[in-house]
């Protein structure tokens, strides 16, 4: 067992894991924070998406162990006191998800693309969206509210109306 230390959504954490272990689980198990989902184990589907020392990882990818001294954000961190994150804003106005389980890995990977261009060509909107499965297959309204974000991104005074 090797402890290590984690800065996850902004709080420290010092955990002990055995070196086999997988992030996913240490922030899902040991920290609680059980918005990171499991899905495929395989790195295909974008359900344990986060984001690590300022990109997107997907956790069940990586060791722990490796991971030490990194800062993390989950989707419990995207939100702030002020309110929902635009992205968060423009998939709930465009009716972007439907059991959810994927909208963790879409909302991150869709503000890391925004992070770095917030008018992003369709073909980088897609590219984005590639590496998170959506099971119940709504990628036409993923599509658009990523739009919508990257709209957003560019008017920065204009917030999406809640249905
Ligand atoms: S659970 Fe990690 S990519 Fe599917
Ligand atoms: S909304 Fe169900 S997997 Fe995407």
């Amino acid at each position: 067992m090797q402890p290590i230390r984690l800065t996850v959504n902004g709080d420290k954490h010092e955990v002990t894991v055995d070196p086999r272990d997988l992030l996913v689980y240490v922030i899902r198990e040991r920290i609680g924070l059980t918005g990171t989902n499991v899905g495929c184990l395989t790195g295909d589907c974008g359900a344990c998406t986060v984001t690590l020392d300022g990109r997107t990882a997907k956790s069940c990818s990586v060791l722990a162990v490796t991971a030490d001294g990194s800062e993390i954000r989950t989707i419990e961190g995207l939100a702030s006191p002020a309110g929902l994150d635009p992205v968060q804003e423009a998939f709930w106005k465009e009716n972007g998800f439907q059991c959810g389980y994927c909208l963790p890995g879409m909302l991150l990977a869709t503000r890391e693309l925004l992070d770095e261009d917030p008018d992003p060509a369709e073909e980088d909107i897609t590219r984005t969206i590639d590496g998170n499965l959506c099971r119940c297959t709504g990628y036409t309204t993923i599509l658009r509210a990523v739009r919508t974000a990257a709209r957003r991104a560019q008017h920065r005074d204009e917030r999406p109306e809640r249905p």
